[in-house]
């Protein structure tokens, strides 16, 4: 069965709700009919198909039915050897990937503006990253390229490394030519793993960059819940079987994985690669038409902020404001007093994500942005305030492996202290959810006042008392 319009696990879900079941199985909620009053409005409809591994509704950890015939449909879609359904993010996805392909001490080459997940899976691996860092791009204002030959030039270094993970593309939905990356370190014969969270829905082709599966990767993991409609949590991961061990994923995934995956969650994932398989030309003229206009409505609002045009690198649903005088983290708290909610905000971009389809009443955000120009001009202005860039060196190692962090102790450090020692935990403003000061890395007096500069903004970190100080590696002075 190939044909991309069936949806078999979200119809045998339904099929089971119509015959009116009667359960003795877990769920506690028994298909909403345990459920307080208040939310079952809200909560009713996903609870009527939020199903439990019963006859007929097939086992996500040993697929033979429906999540079986779902997930093939998806590979078909993608053009993958098995893809396969995950309910915890791309999160899991990076660390299973990565589990899958390194061994404890084993060398992998890394993009370093890398999400956490990725770090965290080599650090679970206990292997040896090296990282790569993306150059600087005057158009995007950030370090959104990497290039074949920075990745040839690691692999020349590190001839041993057993994979090359990359992100693709970045959370603004800039991507780099990866075809020529790919040529790149398949002439190693190294498998390209990638981070694709963000661009799930670059198999629709142009005008959207070239997808990772099309450009030859050979482990691509996508959160479909970000750019297509699937319910948050629902991402995919594809493979392809030459140059990557395909069982090893299937035990980690397992390991990782819960044994009670979510069937709302799933089926989600049944409907949005169906969304994507059914997108017609007009559908997608009518977004794109639709995306012009707000681009329009936000470039007339203000001054205060330049809308950045497209190229062919990057991502038509990514719009990034770029800010002239106030930073981006207060344009967003502008906006959201205004109730207009963007995806995110740096010192000086913020960015607004689209979906697939017109999905707002463009007059309404005509009006509520009435007021944002006399808003954005009582801000202080900080022009003159140097804007701390993250810039990160080439090709990098850590200062201090994972496996010996394991083994070493941890104290707290003032900032006025902490310059010289060696971080004991990873710093991050979320979003983006990139480590600005990597667990493993000696800090410089540019980190402190890199994330000082971005906590004077407003930015937000996961980390605690970062205002304060950071955990150090005790007694590792530089
Ligand atoms: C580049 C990138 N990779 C992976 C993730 C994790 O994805 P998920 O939220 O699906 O676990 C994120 C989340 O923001 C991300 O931005």
């Amino acid at each position: 069965m190939h044909d991309q319009n069936q949806t078999p696990l979200y119809d045998a879900l339904i099929h089971h709700m119509k015959q009116d079941p009667i359960t003795f199985h877990v769920p506690g909620h028994k298909f909403g009919k345990v459920w307080p009053n208040k939310g079952l409005e809200s909560f009713n409809s996903i609870l009527s198909i939020d199903a439990t591994e019963i006859h007929g509704l097939d086992d996500l950890h040993s697929p033979e039915g429906v999540i079986a015939e779902a997930q093939d449909l998806t590979s078909r879609y993608f053009g993958s050897d098995e893809s396969f359904f995950l309910v915890n993010g791309s999160t899991t996805g990076n660390i299973a990937m990565i589990l899958a392909i390194c061994q404890r001490g084993d060398t992998i080459i890394v993009q370093r503006n890398s999400h956490q997940s990725v770090l965290h899976g080599i650090e679970l691996a206990g292997a040896f990253p090296v990282f790569i860092s993306p150059e600087y791009e005057v158009e995007t204002g950030r370090y959104s390229k990497l290039s074949a030959e920075s990745v040839q030039h690691a692999i020349t270094m590190y001839p041993e490394a057993k994979a090359v993970c990359l992100t693709y593309p970045d959370y603004f939905g800039r991507t780099y030519d990866l075809n020529r990356v790919v040529e790149t370190i398949h002439a190693h014969n190294l498998p390209v793993l990638v981070d694709e969270a963000h661009g799930v829905h670059f198999q629709l082709g142009d005008p959207f960059p070239t997808s990772a599966l099309r450009s030859g990767a050979d482990v691509v993991v996508q959160s479909a819940h970000k750019m297509a409609p699937a319910m948050t949590m629902s991402s995919y991961l594809h493979c392809q079987k030459d140059r990557f061990p395909v069982f090893k994923l299937k035990h980690y995934l397992k390991l990782l994985q819960s044994s009670s995956p979510s069937y709302p969650l799933m089926a989600s994932l049944d409907l949005a690669r169906y969304f994507l398989a059914q997108q017609t030309e007009d559908e997608l003229r009518s977004t794109l038409a639709f995306i012009h206009e707000v681009r329009e409505i936000f470039k007339k609002a203000t001054s205060q902020w330049e809308v950045k045009p497209l190229s062919v690198y990057d991502d038509p649903l990514k719009m990034t404001l770029e800010t002239r005088e106030v930073p981006g983290f207060e344009i967003a708290q502008v906006l959201e007093n205004l109730n207009i909610y963007p995806e995110l905000a740096t010192s000086n971009q913020v960015l607004i994500t689209f979906g697939l389809s017109p999905h707002l009443d463009a007059e309404l955000l005509k009006q509520r942005l009435d007021d944002v120009d006399s808003q954005l001009k009582n801000k202080e202005k900080r022009a003159t305030i140097k804007i701390e860039q993250p810039s990160f060196p080439k090709i990098q190692t850590l200062d201090i492996s994972y496996s010996d962090l394991e083994d070493s102790l941890s104290e707290w450090a003032d900032w006025s202290k902490a310059v010289g020692y060696v971080s004991a935990e990873d710093v991050i403003p979320y979003p983006p959810g990139i480590p600005l000061l990597m667990k493993g890395e000696r800090i410089s007096n540019h980190h402190r006042k890199q994330i000082q500069s971005l906590l004077g903004q407003g930015a937000r970190f996961q980390n605690e008392r970062i205002g304060e100080g950071v955990r150090v590696v005790k007694g590792e002075l530089s």
